[in-house]
């Protein structure tokens, strides 16, 4: 019998296959400490998480029987690969299953951050009917720039065009041919900060991307810029961004991801007046929640029984 626990809420529609397995048995219990981790993965075969799960090399090494960890998501950066790489400890996500959900998530903080949308709403429901404050900017004819072009990228890309935006975009890996093809301007970072009214970050976080915008590129930025974070926190320097605000540089911000999650309840995006947030709900809809869980466990299974799989 192989054992599966799941430490993050993982939707139960799509642990269906495993639930049902007759050689699987699932466990489902979240929000345990890596104290609590390191104390129970020794009985595990396999480990699914969400990005709640912060699975360490502490627990990977406790974890004697686990072959396999499950991402039901894109990133992978709440896992320690090289420590899983040293332990033999194959590590699968869902790549495709959430990119149309984070791309309308996207989508929706745009318009909301160009509409205040959240701003005018809080003073709504306080009893102000305050209809001078916030004047919005229409997104036709506007530049949007993307910096990275994979796939929620490209779906975001996709249906800016829709809006009459004109797409601008930098992905080292995307070549010019499909850009073009695509609709979207290949441009350098320093083109996109110079020149678009509204940039939206679609990277992972690498060392590479780690505030791939920050002070000087804010030093040079179009005034009155927009910037949309659904990516991951640290891509854009949070300090820096604040600052920018202040200095009248960015003309408003909106995040669904943070350098630190939960942020804490002082940090200053949370009480700036051009500043809107969510708490990492980028990939949160029914159906990307199925997709995600049914395709880790598909995969999950293949392994647990040594079967050819998709993607490690
Ligand atoms: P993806 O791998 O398909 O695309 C990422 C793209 O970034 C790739 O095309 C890659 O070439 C490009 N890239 C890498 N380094 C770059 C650099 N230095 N400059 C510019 N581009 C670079 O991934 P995806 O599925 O499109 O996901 C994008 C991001 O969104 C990831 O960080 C992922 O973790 C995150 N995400 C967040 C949520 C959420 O809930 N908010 C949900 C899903 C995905
Ligand atoms: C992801 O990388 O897939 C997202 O951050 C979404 C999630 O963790 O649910």
């Amino acid at each position: 019998m192989f054992k599966v626990l799941v430490s993050d809420p993982i939707s139960d529609f799509g642990l269906q296959q495993l639930n049902g397995a007759e050689d699987v048995e699932v466990v489902k219990i979240t929000g345990l400490s890596e104290e609590e981790l390191v104390a129970v993965i020794p009985h595990y075969d396999a480990l699914l998480v969400r990005s709640q799960t912060k699975v360490t090399r502490r627990i990977m090494e406790a974890g004697v029987r686990l072959k396999v960890i499950g991402r039901a998501g894109v990133g992978v950066d709440n896992i320690d690969l090289e420590a899983a790489t040293n332990r033999g400890i194959i590590v699968i996500n869902a790549p495709d299953g959430n990119t149309v959900t984070t791309c309308e998530h996207t989508l929706a903080m745009m318009m909301a951050l160009a509409r205040h949308i959240p701003q005018a709403y809080a003073k709504t429901v306080a009893g102000q009917w305050d209809r001078k404050s916030f004047l919005g900017v229409e997104l036709r004819n506007k530049v949007l720039g993307v910096l990275g072009l994979g796939r929620i990228g490209i779906e975001v890309a996709k249906r800016a065009a829709a809006f009459g935006m004109t797409v601008i975009g930098y992905d080292p890996f995307l070549s010019e041919e499909r850009a073009s093809k695509l609709g979207i301007k290949p441009a350098t970072v320093d083109e996109i900060v110079r020149t678009a009214d509204f940039m939206t970050v679609h990277t992972p976080l690498t060392s590479e991307t780690h505030h791939m915008i920050a002070k000087p590129q804010f030093a040079v930025m179009k005034r009155g810029m927009r910037i949309i974070n659904c990516a991951r926190g640290g891509i854009i320097d949070e300090a820096a961004l604040i600052e920018a605000l202040d200095e009248g540089i960015v003309a408003g911000a909106a995040f669904d991801v943070f350098e630190h999650e939960p942020p804490a309840p002082d940090h200053p995006f949370l009480r700036h007046p051009k500043v809107i947030v969510t708490p990492h709900l980028g990939a949160s809809t029914v159906e990307a929640q199925e997709n995600v869980a049914l395709d880790v466990s598909e995969q999950v299974i293949h392994i647990l029984r040594q079967e050819p799989f998709k993607n490690a």
